[in-house]
């Protein structure tokens, strides 16, 4: 499936390691003692999501969502619906969003709103990628294990037309066309 030709590495396993560490370091100073539920995004958060919480040393709960995402094309419509909701409340409890990487930031800001509309205690965002050039609307990200360019990434979740989620590292693409 993978065109080697087209691809070139860049996070290897260490690296992704590195920032998953990271990351998790921050959220567990962060909320010590706290209530917490990590609502992550499928598809592609799966594998983040599944390192990070190994190093979170917290009381927390797993839910899941999906949004509407790309589909076949590698450019964001704009529109966004929940094809998947959360199954428990969050009334009153601290809500960490796990996302691998926001782009135009408009999948996050549609489940942001809605996620707050349910009065958690807290709503925050973690991202391993961020490509913060490309915001199109204002959300606010409080974890991002790295800032990247605006290229098309795949592996670790991330996929090309549903393929790559299960590569261990993170390519990019070269000839995005
Ligand atoms: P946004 O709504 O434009 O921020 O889109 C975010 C979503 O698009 C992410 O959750 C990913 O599923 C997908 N996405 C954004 N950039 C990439 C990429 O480089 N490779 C694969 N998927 C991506
Ligand atoms: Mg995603």
């Amino acid at each position: 499936m993978m065109d080697e030709r087209n691809f070139t590495k860049y996070l290897n396993r260490h690296e992704i390691d590195a920032l998953v560490i990271r990351v998790a370091e921050a959220i567990n100073n962060d909320y010590k003692d706290k209530k917490v539920v990590l609502v992550a995004v499928l598809k592609g958060a799966i594998l983040f999501l599944a390192d990070l919480v190994r190093h979170l040393d917290l009381d927390l709960e797993i839910e899941f969502v999906r949004l509407s995402s790309y589909g076949k094309a590698r450019a964001s419509s704009g529109t966004v619906t929940l094809l998947k909701d959360i199954q428990s409340d969050i009334r009153g409890k601290h809500v960490l969003i796990v996302e691998e990487i926001i782009d135009s930031g408009r999948t996050l800001k549609f489940l942001y709103d809605r996620l707050k509309a349910s009065n958690p205690a807290s709503v925050e965002i973690v991202t391993l990628l961020d490509k913060a050039s490309k915001r199109m609307v204002d959300v606010p990200v409080k974890y991002v294990g790295k800032l990247v360019e605006d290229q098309f990434l795949i592996g670790y979740g991330l996929d090309l037309e549903e393929h790559c989620r299960n590569l261990s590292e993170i390519y990019y693409l070269k000839y995005p066309n």
